[in-house]
């Protein structure tokens, strides 16, 4: 804890726009958590020139570097965990990360999804639905587990698919959707309104429900 807001770590790999709306809320002076660190697996991502114009610290942590995954993922938590960073936020991170790591930061990482999971798990979930002709997409903020897009949910929110819709249409829908879930469901977590507990997301009785509606 630092000054009782929580220092959340952020690990991107590209342009960082869901980094970039966590990095806004957690300007409110009431909000629960404060972004210590922004680290990057690629050099020149863009999402680290958007954290360092916020001035936020940034780390690049090239996975080509390093032999195996468990050694990058040692290199990360190290570098979190000299920040003193308490929660480890996703966003837009495209690698997958070893069980061991997962299970260091279990209740303690959080990820989001562009689906409203346990659907359209994995790449490409914009054209999932739109194959499976759904209606109704959205996006989810969930905690990390070590099977890929499958743990406990924090948040969600909704979008209608619209007749017509393509993928990157109905992408752009959702990631608005994002990046108003996304701050919401760290809030949740860092205020204690949320937990993970016996494997599932316990709600603090009376805290705002976990459904994002606008
Ligand atoms: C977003 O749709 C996010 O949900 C997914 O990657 C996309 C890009 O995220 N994980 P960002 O703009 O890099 O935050």
């Amino acid at each position: 804890m630092h000054g009782g807001k929580k220092r959340v770590g952020v690990l991107i790999s590209g342009r960082g726009s869901n980094m970039a709306s966590l990095i806004e809320a957690a300007q409110a002076p009431d909000y629960p958590a404060e972004i210590a660190l922004v680290v990057s697996n690629r050099p020149g991502a863009g999402g680290l020139a958007r954290a360092e114009a916020a001035g936020i610290r940034t780390a690049t942590v090239d996975h080509k570097l390093f032999p195996d995954r468990a050694s990058f993922d040692e290199a990360v938590g190290q570098a979190f965990v000299q920040a003193g960073v308490d929660l480890i936020c996703l966003a837009g991170f495209m690698r997958i990360l070893s069980d061991g790591f997962v299970e260091q930061w279990t209740g303690r990482m959080l990820n989001i999804h562009p689906s409203l999971l346990p659907l359209f798990k994995g790449l490409r979930p914009h054209r999932q639905a739109l194959d499976a002709g759904v209606c109704i997409h959205g996006c989810s903020v969930h905690f990390v587990v070590p099977e890929l897009d499958s743990g406990p949910i924090v948040a969600q929110a909704a979008v209608p698919v619209l007749p017509g819709d393509t993928e990157d249409g109905l992408a752009a829908r959702v990631l608005a959707e994002e990046h108003r879930l996304y701050p919401l469901g760290l809030e949740l977590v860092a205020g204690g309104q949320a937990r993970l507990e016996g494997g599932r997301t316990v709600l603090a009785s009376g805290s705002r429900t976990a459904l994002g509606l606008a």
